[in-house]
């Protein structure tokens, strides 16, 4: 194929983020990609904080079509948009860009919804669920809405620094029944599901200190970290004897497919690319 048929075809996309090496959304979006035909190019490029808009400028000119964005650069994508879907707009901070005619940039956050759907992939039910999500940072924010839409009786928001939980807690107040604990509190029974959004998975060995009063043997656990191996926090939930519990990667996958189903109108499916992906962690 001469290149410049393949350029008038080929959609480009890209994934932005610092550091952006480990990123997996290029072997996502060509897993979806090959389930149409379509020709696709997804590359990563590593974006510092701060530069966001001068690179977005500049990849608007070079006829990409939309950008995926991790950390750091969640709420510098929020702020430099033209357009938020509500959701966006709730979570102050989004993950995907779209470049629409004229200057319009419309900033979506489809973490939220994409961990709904692997909750529901999990047969995990939010609706009617006591939810304790530990955490209030960027993460925590960006799923909490989604968390109140889908039904949930109340969701518990912990966090070591007690203040940032009551932040967000009065943040979102109006969208349905929230309360802050402690994150070292013990809880008077044990929740329905249990959400991990906090990085310490990531940085400590031992994962976030939580009580055990929070689980028992019907307790959902979900992590939203994952990784090759058991993540700390899910090996945690094995010790309390929890027997559901689901790391993060299906949720990469989901909210990857609400953002090529955005850019390419076609809407893939997702377990085999999980699958694809769980085999190459
Ligand atoms: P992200 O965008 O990943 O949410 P963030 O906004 O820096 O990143 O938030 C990190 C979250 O992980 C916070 O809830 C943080 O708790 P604090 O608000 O107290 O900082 C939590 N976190 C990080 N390391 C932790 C640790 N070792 N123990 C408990 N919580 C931790």
């Amino acid at each position: 194929m001469a290149d410049t048929d393949g350029a008038l075809r080929t959609a480009i996309c890209l994934v932005v983020g610092s550091p952006i090496r480990h990123s997996r959304s290029p072997l996502i979006h060509r897993l979806f990609a090959e389930q149409f035909g379509l020709a696709l190019r997804y590359e990563k490029r590593e974006v510092a904080p701060g530069s966001l808009a001068e690179a977005v400028a500049d990849y608007r000119l070079q006829g990409i079509r939309g950008i995926n964005v991790t950390v750091p650069l969640k709420e510098e994508a929020c702020a430099l948009a033209t357009v938020l879907t509500p959701r966006a707009q709730l979570a102050g901070a989004a993950n995907v860009l779209t470049f629409e005619s004229g200057d319009v940039l419309e900033a979506d956050n489809t973490d939220g919804i994409g961990l709904v759907q692997d909750l529901m992939n999990h047969d995990i039910a939010l609706a009617g669920q006591r939810v304790l999500l530990l955490g209030a940072g960027g993460a925590a924010r960006g799923v909490l809405p989604a968390l109140l839409a889908a039904g949930t009786a109340s969701v518990t928001v912990a966090n070591r620094t007690a203040s940032r939980a009551d932040a967000l807690v009065s943040a979102f107040a109006t969208l349905g029944t929230l309360e802050a604990a402690a994150s070292d509190a013990s809880f008077e029974r044990p929740f329905d599901v249990l959400l991990n959004a906090t990085s310490a998975g990531l940085v400590t060995a031992e994962g976030p200190p939580l009580s055990v009063s929070a689980v028992g043997p019907g307790t959902a656990v979900y992590d939203l970290v994952y990784g090759s191996r058991e993540t700390p926090f899910l090996a945690w939930a094995r010790g309390c004897g929890v027997v559901r519990r689901v790391d993060g990667l299906g949720m990469l996958v989901e909210q990857a497919a609400v953002a090529f189903t955005r850019w390419h109108g076609r809407q893939p499916a997702t377990a085999p690319v999980l699958a694809a992906l769980r085999a190459r962690l």
